[in-house]
């Protein structure tokens, strides 16, 4: 069995409804997913949902419910999110699973058995919110940071994870990986961090203080840190430990926003897999942040955005255009509705979808709707097929490199392009020509505008998957499976029967 591309997102907390920051992080995913099945490639791609916890535990307390009641309905709610915005995972794994649990205690199990997890005493300062003990060094101008809200000063027995001793393997692993981190200045910020020296991570919570987590295998005084059970479910979830797991890891990337990097993905995670003698995964892709109003958009601090409602009122491909388009990938992003609307009216309205329409229109009123043959190649044909050629490899070359904002912009360069193309070609007066030789001009600028719209349509498909099904279906085509052969210009359309004139995006 040949290995697969294995592609996961960070997996939510089931303590919130879903906000635009997720969302954005199944697309991104969803996208290069997309692009590597395009490629030809036999991808897996994984999300879920991370239970356990203080906050959870806390949240179904609140409100007088089992605390498993309330994550079946956070898992239906960011289930029913994913399907609305066309994402397309293989798999949806949650922490409460048997085969979850399952993996997180035989890695416990193991490492406990090796040594590498002990019992001692801890005294430090604890926040409950970020469910992690804090050192005087996370303190700023001699003030907690409000993100970990109430922090208090607690002592107890805990087990001890011991990451120190990887410390100097780590650094090595990520001096001589470049590619280990996209963007490559995430990987300095960890370097940075580590240059003091590491802490072993308490692993353990006591069972009176938390109930709501996987009892440690060898003390069940205890249930596991939250982030040593979330970390697992990368593995979990495409059996480790069976013949399997070897078709899926090592984990190709693992998407995730810049607020959990450092420690738990750039850190625990590594040194876990080192220790349990686990190959390491080939990279971590980290975005930055939705913003409102300056601040990041969470469910604790701020505003925020609720990508079914945009996703309702104009469309999941029109929301994940925009998502795609307006961040570039690593960086923050502030998200408003003007920005969405002007994209959406501008570039998705006016070039694309007026495109499409008056492809539909023409085709019908000069042609019967059916494609004709190409047989003139003057220069309108010719400028057009180059401006194709320096779109094409350039735009696949920016999809591989995660460049999906600049890959959306230079091919939206070429559906103006098009655009152009109608007006030099103006087929509206080729049809009222008394001249000979304009009537195969009409005839070669509607069978070269639908195949150039097919063209750009195919370059869409991981981004607007919808969309790119709609056009395909009105040029009597079926969805762009694969972009072998698909991005090449020739006469594929020739004798097709197009669609019914539709509006795609109507005017917001
Ligand atoms: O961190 N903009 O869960 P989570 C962009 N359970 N991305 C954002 C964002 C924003 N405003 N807000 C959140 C957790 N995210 C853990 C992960 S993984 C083993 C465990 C991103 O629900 C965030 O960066 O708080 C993270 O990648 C994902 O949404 C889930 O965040
Ligand atoms: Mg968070």
């Amino acid at each position: 069995m040949q290995k697969r591309f294995y592609v996961t997102t960070a997996i939510d907390y089931a303590n919130g409804s879903p906000h635009l920051g997720h969302a954005y992080e199944k697309v991104l995913t969803d996208v290069l997913a997309r692009v590597r099945k395009l490629r030809g490639e036999d991808t897996h791609f994984l999300t879920g949902l991370d239970e356990h916890g203080q906050k959870v535990q806390q949240g179904a307390a609140e409100e007088g419910v089992e605390p498993q009641a309330r994550c079946d309905r956070f898992a239906r709610e960011f289930q029913a999110l994913c399907e609305k915005l066309l994402v397309s995972n293989d798999d949806y794994v949650r922490t409460t699973e048997e085969r979850h649990k399952k993996v997180v205690r035989e890695v416990l199990q193991r490492l406990f058995d090796e040594g590498q997890i002990y019992k001692a005493d801890y005294s430090g300062y604890y926040s409950a919110r970020a469910e992690q003990f804090l050192q005087e060094k996370d303190k700023e101008e001699g003030e907690w940071p409000e993100i970990y809200g109430e922090v208090t000063e607690i002592t107890e027995s805990n087990y001890f994870f011991k990451l120190s001793q990887h410390q100097d393997w780590l650094i090595d692993h990520l001096k001589t990986n470049e590619d280990f981190i996209f963007p490559k200045f995430r990987a300095k910020q960890v370097l940075e961090f580590l240059k003091e020296p590491l802490n072993d991570l308490c692993v353990s919570r006591p069972v009176e203080r938390l109930s709501w987590g996987i009892p440690l295998p060898f003390d069940e005084d205890y249930v596991t840190y939250v982030w040593f059970d979330a970390l697992i479910n990368y593995v979990s979830a495409v059996g480790y430990g069976e013949d399997r797991f070897t078709e899926y890891w090592p984990a190709d990337a693992h998407v995730i926003g810049k607020d959990i990097l450092s420690p738990p993905h750039a850190v625990y995670w590594p040194i876990m897999l080192k220790a349990a003698g686990i190959e390491l995964p080939k990279q971590l892709l980290v975005h930055g942040w939705w913003m409102t109003g300056g601040e990041k958009m969470s469910k604790s601090t701020g505003e925020v955005v609720d990508p079914l409602e945009l996703a309702e009122k104009h469309g999941p491909d029109a929301f994940r255009y925009f998502v795609m388009r307006e961040m570039t990938v690593g960086q923050d992003s502030e998200f408003t509705s003007e920005l969405f609307l002007t994209r959406y009216n501008t570039e998705l309205g006016n070039d694309l979808g007026n495109l499409v329409s008056r492809i539909l229109n023409m085709t019908a009123r000069y042609a019967d709707g059916i494609v004709p043959a190409a047989t003139v190649d003057e220069e309108p044909e010719q400028e057009l097929r180059r401006t194709w050629d320096e779109t094409r490899d350039p735009v696949l070359e920016m999809f591989d490199g995660y460049q999906y904002n600049f890959g959306l912009e230079k091919t939206f360069a070429f559906v103006r392009a098009i655009n152009r193309y109608v007006e030099a070609r103006a087929p509206w007066q080729l049809a009222k020509s008394e001249d000979a030789a304009d009537a195969p001009r009409l005839a070669t600028s509607l069978a070269v505008l639908a195949e150039a719209l097919r063209l750009a349509n195919a370059l869409l498909a991981p981004v607007m998957p919808g969309i790119n099904a709609k056009i395909n279906e009105l040029l009597g085509l079926p969805p762009t499976e694969t972009w072998d052969g698909a991005l090449d210009w020739g006469t594929t359309l020739e004798g097709n029967q197009l669609g019914e004139k539709t509006i795609l995006f109507p005017r917001a």
